[in-house]
């Protein structure tokens, strides 16, 4: 199931709260994925490092692009839990991108994620689960 923390697209529209806590809960229980798409809302854009930090919900994968080339590079970004990333493992190139692993664009994606404002951002669980 993806959702976008807050939705971008056709209005601004935050859920109620509970709502982002709700799915993690529900696809839990039916063991399907959860993947945020924090392409509006991450890294910073809503004051905390993702958007679904605000509910402490920590999704099985993330999506991530527009901040993460600081303005200057285009660059998006699946992230996920490293269970969820095995599948991969014995055939990599299964997940396959023109343009994925381009160094250029990962350098550029690396000086935000490193900026001072990122230590202001209020963590959440995948701010600090460090994987
Ligand atoms: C919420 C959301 N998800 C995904 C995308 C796609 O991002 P990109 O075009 O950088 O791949 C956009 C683009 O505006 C978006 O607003």
């Amino acid at each position: 199931m993806i959702v976008e923390p807050i939705q971008g697209e056709g209005g601004i529209r935050v859920p109620p709260e509970g709502y982002l806590r709700g799915v993690r809960e529900l696809t839990r229980e039916k063991g399907v994925l959860m993947i945020a798409d924090e392409v509006q809302t991450g890294l910073g854009r809503t004051g905390r490092l993702f958007g679904v930090d605000w509910e402490g919900v920590s999704p099985d994968l993330m999506t991530l692009a527009k901040a993460l080339g600081g303005g200057v590079m285009p660059i998006g970004a699946c992230v996920g839990r490293r269970e969820v990333f095995e599948v991969f493992k014995n055939n990599p190139l299964f997940h396959s991108s023109t343009f994925g692993g381009n160094p250029l664009a990962a350098a550029a994606a690396w000086r935000p994620l490193r900026s001072p404002w990122r230590r202001t951002c209020r963590a959440g669980p995948w701010s600090s689960a460090g994987t």
